[in-house]
């Protein structure tokens, strides 16, 4: 079969009809009760001890961000009218692109990492007075209460010894500690996705739906019957139609048979889907882990990438093109079957208006991102979409780490 056959067929089983996105919504729907009902599901369904904010919460908070690529402090101000400012700000990457310091690998065990997110938090804080400190941590936790998260594995290949099973707002107030920073109380703690669903809930009455399009992929929401939101953790969702480069990808994981979704959409993976396929079909030896998400963009917005795709002629530089082009696309069709599955459970025949704010690299950055999961919710609800809005949360996973710390309780000092 020539190579133009073979893209065909690549096109077919990457692209997902209307009727195959609302078969994946129903089962997502399914697997949401079943994980609620307590019964065997891919979604943990993990509540979050947070109902929507009223949008009156104020004061001024400590924000910590750890997604898992960077940490970001910031020094954030809620006004109580859904407004914030932003007092100060400071990002420092997990493993420093130098080759200096990497604090995600299994050498690195978890007093090292917390005394690392104490030392940014200790760069923004001034010599005096308290702060209430939110803590936004973007894994899986079962937490016991707003300011209680044990977490129960890492997703993302992050490797750090450790810190699963353990209590992590413990960890990092013991690191406080370790810092003098006595005078820092972590008093509460969240899934970035809830962060996201917070701060766009801030001023945005129909807010109900939080994601997370960027290195990882996860979705939280509103439940009306418990009026707390959930993380249900859909990265780990599993009931999609996986091609032999999804088997492939997940086998050389890290933690192979887990994040089946968020191995098919998240940027943490797109890149090495492409490469996987890309090598199938194209002359090219291109070690593992050798394409990001960034390369990706570059690809589909035809802005001239380095390495070794630069070598490509111009037929299979178009092929890669439309490689990239078809995966980038499944993954925001993928994204949108899901967020269909949500908007079925918690209103079957969109009554009201729903917000769904996303945050994340991909769905800000990814050319034609935003649009193919917008396009993807009418190709299937028809008009009824326009009771659906998508919107960019930026920020939102550090501004809702605030909002979470001023709903703890109020700031002090
Ligand atoms: C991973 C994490 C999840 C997080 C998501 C986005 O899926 O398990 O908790 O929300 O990445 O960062």
């Amino acid at each position: 079969m020539g190579n133009s056959a073979r893209l065909q067929q690549l096109k077919v089983v990457f692209s997902l009809a209307p009727a195959q996105l609302q078969q994946i919504a129903d089962r997502f729907q399914a697997d949401m009760s079943a994980g609620l009902a307590g019964e065997p599901s891919s979604l943990k369904m993990l509540p979050s001890y947070l109902a929507k904010p009223t949008g009156n919460e104020q004061g001024h908070f400590l924000a910590l961000d750890f997604g898992g690529t960077n940490v970001r402090v910031q020094l954030i101000d809620l006004s109580g009218d859904g407004q914030w400012v932003v007092r100060r700000k400071i990002a420092a990457p997990l493993a420093d692109p130098a080759g200096l310091y990497d604090y995600t690998t299994a050498a690195t065990v978890a007093s090292g990492l917390f005394d690392f997110l104490a030392g940014q938090i200790a760069a923004v804080v001034d010599d005096h007075g308290d702060y209430r400190l939110g803590h936004t941590f973007s894994f899986p936790c079962r937490q016991h209460g707003l300011n209680q998260a044990v977490l129960l594995h890492w997703t993302k290949e992050i490797k750090t010894t450790g810190v699963e099973g353990q209590e992590i707002n413990a960890l990092l107030a013991a690191a406080l500690l370790r810092r003098g920073l006595s005078r820092v109380k972590p008093c509460a703690i969240l899934n970035d996705t809830v962060g996201t669903l917070l701060t766009a809930a801030y001023g945005d009455l129909s807010a109900d739906i939080g994601s997370i399009c960027g290195t990882g992929h996860n979705t939280c929401y509103f439940e009306p019957t418990l009026k707390i939101v959930i993380n249900m953790e859909s990265g780990n969702f599993a009931a999609l139609p996986v091609t032999k480069y999804d088997q492939q990808l997940d086998a050389d994981s890290e933690k192979p048979g887990t994040q089946q979704l968020e191995k098919m959409v998240a940027g943490r993976y797109l890149g090495e889907l492409v490469r996987l396929i890309a090598v199938d079909y194209l002359p090219l030896t291109l070690p593992p882990g050798s394409v990001s998400a960034e390369d990706l963009a570059a690809i589909i917005g035809d802005i001239p990438v380095k390495g070794p795709l630069a070598r490509l002629t111009a037929a299979e530089s178009e092929m890669l093109q439309e490689i990239a082009g078809l995966v980038t696309a499944r993954s925001a069709r993928l994204v949108a079957a899901t967020f269909l599955g949500v908007l079925s459970r918690i209103d079957p025949v969109l009554e009201s208006p729903h917000t769904i704010a996303v945050d994340g690299s991909l769905y800000e950055k990814m050319p034609g991102y935003a649009g193919m999961l917008a396009a993807a919710l009418v190709e299937v609800l028809g008009d009824k979409a326009a009771k659906v809005t998508i919107k960019l949360s930026k920020d939102g996973s550090g501004i809702g780490a605030a909002i979470a710390a001023a709903v703890a309780g109020p700031t002090a000092g």
